[in-house]
Parts: C-alpha cells; sequence; structure tokens
C-alpha cells in the first residue's frame, strides 16, 4: 500500500484526480489549491461550479489553516472527534480558494481516520477537496468497485468497505452551531459534549447540496413505507418491487434485502443495498422505515432523500 499511496499523491501533485477510501464513503479527491485540478472534479462528477467541497487535511492543525476564525466550539469539537466522521464548516482563510467554498466565505473542513485516507493526506502534505465518489446527486461509493462503476479515474485506493457507510456529520460554526448533515456523529452527542444548543439549518445557511430534496438517490424511484403498510404494497405490487427491510423476505418478491435493526450496521450497508436493488431493474424500491427515534436520524436522513 506504501508505494500505491505515494503514487496517489503524485497523482494529485501532478493536478489528477484520485479516488480514496474514509471511513464514511470514498472520496473523489484533487489538490485544494489547484483550479485546474478542482475544475476536471466537477466535471469527473458532473457536479454544479457553484456548489462546495469539503476539503480534506492530515490533521487539525493543517485544516485550521483554511480557516480564518476558530471558535472555541471548533477547537473542542478537533481535539474531540478528529480524526474521524465530523465535518466543520468555519469561515475561510486567504488558502481556501473560491473554486473550493462556491464563492462562499466559509469552507468545510474534515480530518478522516481512515489509514489509507490518513497515509495519503499525509504523502500529500496539503488540502485535499474531495466530494463524495459518486456521479453528482447518485448516492455514495462505499467500497473500490462502486466507484469503478461509475467514474473514471486516474486512480483507485483501495480500502476495504467503508465503515461507517454514511456521509460525515456536518456542523456550521460560522454563526453559533448548526446541524447541516446529521450523520454518525449525532446532534445529542455534539451538544452534550459542547454544553450547547445545536441549531438546525435556516434560510441563512450555506448552501449545502446534501440539503437538496433529491439527493443520495438510486434511479429506480424509491419509496418510504411504515412497517403496517409494507405487506399490503408488496401484494399489491407483486414482483415488479424490490424491498429493502427489517422483516424477513416474502416469497412474492425476488430482490429483497434484510436490513440489520441497528442504526449503525444499517448505515454500514445502505448505499450497497441500493445500488444492489437499483440494478435488479424493478419498477419501485420499496423501503421500510426505520423507527422514529434520534438514534436513527442519520439513516432517515438518506433514505427520505433517496426516495426524493
Ligand atoms: O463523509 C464525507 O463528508 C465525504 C467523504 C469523502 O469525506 N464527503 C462528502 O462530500 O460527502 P460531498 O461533497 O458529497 O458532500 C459535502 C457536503 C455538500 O453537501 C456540500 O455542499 C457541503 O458539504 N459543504 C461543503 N462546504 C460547505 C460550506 N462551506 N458550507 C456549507 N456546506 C458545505
Ligand atoms: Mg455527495
Amino acid at each position: 500500500m506504501n508505494s500505491e499511496v505515494r503514487h496517489a499523491a503524485q497523482v494529485l501533485r501532478a493536478g489528477g484526480l484520485v479516488a480514496f477510501p474514509t471511513e464514511t464513503v470514498y472520496g473523489l479527491g484533487a489538490n485544494a489549491s489547484s483550479a485546474e485540478a478542482v475544475a476536471r472534479l466537477y466535471a469527473a462528477k458532473g457536479r454544479p461550479a457553484d456548489h462546495p467541497v469539503i476539503v480534506h487535511f492530515a490533521s487539525a492543525q493543517g485544516a485550521f489553516e483554511f480557516a480564518r476564525e476558530i471558535p472555541a466550539e471548533a477547537r473542542k469539537l478537533a481535539e474531540r472527534f478528529w480524526p474521524g466522521p465530523l465535518t466543520m464548516v468555519l469561515k475561510r482563510s486567504p488558502k481556501a480558494k473560491d473554486f473550493v467554498t462556491g464563492g462562499q466565505d466559509s469552507v468545510g473542513l474534515r480530518v478522516p481516520s481512515h489509514p489509507v485516507a490518513q497515509a495519503l493526506l499525509r504523502e500529500f502534505d496539503g488540502g485535499v477537496a474531495a466530494p463524495s465518489a459518486n456521479r453528482f446527486g447518485n448516492v455514495s461509493a462505499t467500497t473500490a468497485a462502486h466507484v469503478v462503476e461509475e467514474l473514471d479515474v486516474e486512480f483507485v485506493l483501495d480500502g476495504g468497505p467503508s465503515e461507517v457507510g454514511i456521509e460525515s456529520t456536518i456542523v456550521d460554526l460560522t454563526s453559533g452551531v448548526a446541524l447541516l448533515r446529521p450523520g454518525r456523529i449525532s446532534r445529542e452527542e455534539i451538544e452534550k459534549f459542547l454544553q450547547v444548543k445545536v441549531k438546525s439549518p435556516d434560510s441563512s445557511s450555506p448552501r449545502h447540496s446534501g440539503g437538496l430534496e433529491r439527493h443520495y438517490a438510486p434511479k429506480t424511484p424509491a419509496l418510504l413505507l411504515p412497517p403496517h403498510e409494507l405487506d399490503a404494497e408488496v401484494a399489491k405490487r407483486g414482483d415488479t418491487v424490490a424491498v429493502l427491510a427489517f422483516s424477513k423476505p416474502d416469497e412474492r418478491v425476488d430482490n429483497w434485502i434484510r436490513m440489520p435493526r441497528e442504526p449503525h450496521g444499517y448505515a454500514q450497508r445502505l448505499y450497497a443495498a441500493l445500488r444492489e436493488l437499483d440494478g435488479a431493474g424493478c419498477e419501485t424500491i420499496l423501503i421500510e422505515s426505520p423507527p422514529d427515534t434520534t438514534e436513527w436520524t442519520a439513516v432517515k436522513d438518506r433514505l427520505t432523500r433517496a426516495a426524493g
């Protein structure tokens, strides 16, 4: 892996794109300080140019050089959760250019914990702009094979399946503390740790594509159903559907994936399961809705978006 990491860092330095594993999902990386490299990144993803990307670093020290104001809460969060599945939005420093911030006055910063991501970021020794390694609007990739399936990338580092399975928690610290995207690190955990109220984004919050209604979506239309409606829908639609559920497979449906009743295990498998069901060529994907408890917030957020 060492020589591959060295090669990947060279590709980045030369302005190329490298897909790499993180503990959340795979990222598609480019040198965050090169306008040409980032332009190539947007083109590969099919992503609109005004959507900001997250810049990744090996350490908090590097990350904070891209910010001009570091509130005490940000330092505390960095100490507690970095490296890890947390992204912080901070007021940008001159090092964070318009082409990574989408022209906004803030920048998204993250220090991933995956050992391969860490090795790459240390070897590259700079900021790596990395959106999730999928085409814009599609579900994220959690294996190297997912990346190769849908993107044309010069080099892919394979670090095995992603452990968390859904994208990082995004917290905006440009004015107070606001949760822009739920993830493995929950609002409750952050509130308890910081002893502050975490706001929900409002109309003054920065734009974030994860906030678009239909995002993280399979191509097959998906329908999110309360558990008691699943059976009737299956009876009505028969084998035209694929099903993602907690309950045991129903013999009327060929493409049925049974999911863990525990949110971390569920999140870990979610995108691979959606990709598999999406590939089954059915008319609709029926998704049995998880419970309405706070531990399911992040998974529910992605399911709701998948169902448009
Ligand atoms: O787990 C993750 O965060 C993965 C891995 C690869 O690190 N990355 C990821 O990137 O999910 P992406 O680009 O697919 O989603 C990043 C989200 C987008 O919704 C983007 O708009 C938002 O972060 N974002 C980035 N910078 C921002 C900023 N300055 N203000 C508000 N939102 C921002
Ligand atoms: Mg994404």
